[in-house]
C-alpha cells in the first residue's frame, strides 16, 4: 500500500519522482487522470485546514477522484466512534484512499490495519509530508538543487510539523537547516542560530505562525514586539540575500511572525508554495492509486 506518513517512507528517488511527476502535471501532463472510473477518495480533516484541504481536493478533482469531504461534528465521532472504527468504516464502504489530518501525533500508529492507503495531511506537531513536498518543490524550481541550500525556519518549531518534516527531508538531501525564535519554543536536536545572522546566511528565510491552538503562547509581548525581536521586519528582509526567497507554509498572522508588506514581496514565494502544493499532491495521489513515476524527466 502507497501510503504517505512520514517523509522517512520516502527514499530521496522517490522524491524527486514526485517532485518530477509534480513538474510535469505543470506541463506536458496537465490533462492526467487516474485511468479509473471510480477512484473514491475521502478527506477527514479532523483539525482546521483551508490550503491543505482544498489543494488536495483541487488536486483530487484534478485527477478525475471521486471526492467527499468528511465532517466530524455531524458524523459518528460525535457518538464517540474512533478514529480507527471511522477510518475502517470509510474503507468497507468503498473509498481507495484516505487523507487525514488529525490533532494527536502519528495517529496513523492505530490504523495499521487498514489497507487503504492513506495520506498524512498534518498529524499534531508531527508531521507534515505534502507541506514538506511542496516546500521541497518550490526550492527545488528556485535554485535547481535540493543540496547544499542553507535555509532558516524561524519562530514557533517547538509545534511545527512542518519544521520536523523540512527538517528530516532537506538534512537527508545534503542541505543545512538551522532554527531561530524565542528560546521556550527550541526543540532537542534542532540547531539554532541568531535569526539576525541567519537572514544574511540563508538562501530560503522560512517563517512560521505561532500555533496558538496548541498552547504556544508569549507571555507580556504584543504583536509588534513579537515581529521586531523575532519575526520578518523590512529591515531584516533588506539584509537578505539578493537570490534567497521567503517561505511560510501558511497560515499567515500578518504583523506577527511577518510584516504585512512582506507577504507578497519579490522575495515572497509564499502563494507560488500554494500552487505547488497542488501539483505535489496530484503527484501523491497517483502513488497511493499505485502508478509508477512518469519516465520523462522535466
Ligand atoms: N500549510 C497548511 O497546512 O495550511 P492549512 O492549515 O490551511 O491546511
Amino acid at each position: 500500500k502507497n501510503s504517505l506518513l512520514t517523509m522517512n517512507d520516502l527514499s530521496n528517488e522517490d522524491i524527486f519522482s514526485i517532485l518530477n511527476d509534480a513538474r510535469l502535471f505543470n506541463s506536458s501532463y496537465k490533462g492526467w487522470q487516474l485511468p479509473m472510473p471510480q477512484a473514491l477518495v475521502a478527506n477527514l480533516f479532523f483539525e482546521p485546514s483551508t490550503r491543505t484541504h482544498f489543494s488536495f481536493e483541487s488536486a483530487q478533482l484534478q485527477m478525475g477522484c471521486k471526492v467527499v469531504d468528511f465532517v466530524a461534528e455531524v458524523s459518528s465521532v460525535a457518538k464517540g466512534e474512533t478514529l480507527y472504527d471511522t477510518a475502517r468504516t470509510f474503507e468497507a464502504v468503498g473509498y481507495n484512499c484516505l487523507v487525514i489530518r488529525h490533532k494527536r501525533d502519528e495517529y496513523f500508529k492505530e490504523l495499521e490495519n487498514i489497507q487503504i492507503p492513506i495520506i498524512n495531511a498534518g498529524d499534531g506537531a508531527g508531521n507534515h509530508p505534502t507541506q514538506c513536498l511542496l516546500d521541497l518543490l518550490t526550492m527545488y524550481n528556485e535554485f535547481g538543487r535540493l543540496d547544499h541550500l542553507r535555509v532558516v525556519i524561524a519562530g514557533d518549531i517547538l509545534h511545527s510539523r512542518v519544521a520536523h518534516s523540512d527538517k528530516q527531508a532537506l538534512e537527508r538531501l545534503g542541505s543545512t537547516v538551522v532554527f531561530a525564535g524565542p528560546q521556550e519554543w527550541e526543540r532537542p536536536g534542532y540547531p539554532t542560530m541568531d535569526f539576525d545572522k541567519a537572514v544574511e546566511w540563508a538562501d530560503v528565510v522560512m517563517m512560521l505562525r505561532i500555533q496558538k491552538e496548541r498552547g504556544a503562547a508569549i507571555q507580556g509581548m504584543s504583536d509588534a514586539e513579537y515581529l521586531e525581536k523575532y519575526g520578518l521586519t523590512k529591515a531584516r528582509y533588506q539584509r537578505m540575500q539578493d537570490h534567497a526567497i521567503i517561505c511560510h507554509p501558511a497560515p499567515v498572522n500578518r504583523g506577527v511572525e511577518i510584516d504585512t508588506d512582506l507577504v507578497e514581496a519579490e522575495k515572497s514565494r509564499i502563494f507560488t508554495q500554494m500552487s505547488n502544493g497542488v501539483l505535489v499532491r496530484r503527484a501523491v495521489i497517483k502513488r497511493a492509486f499505485g502508478f509508477k513515476p512518469f519516465e520523462e524527466r522535466k
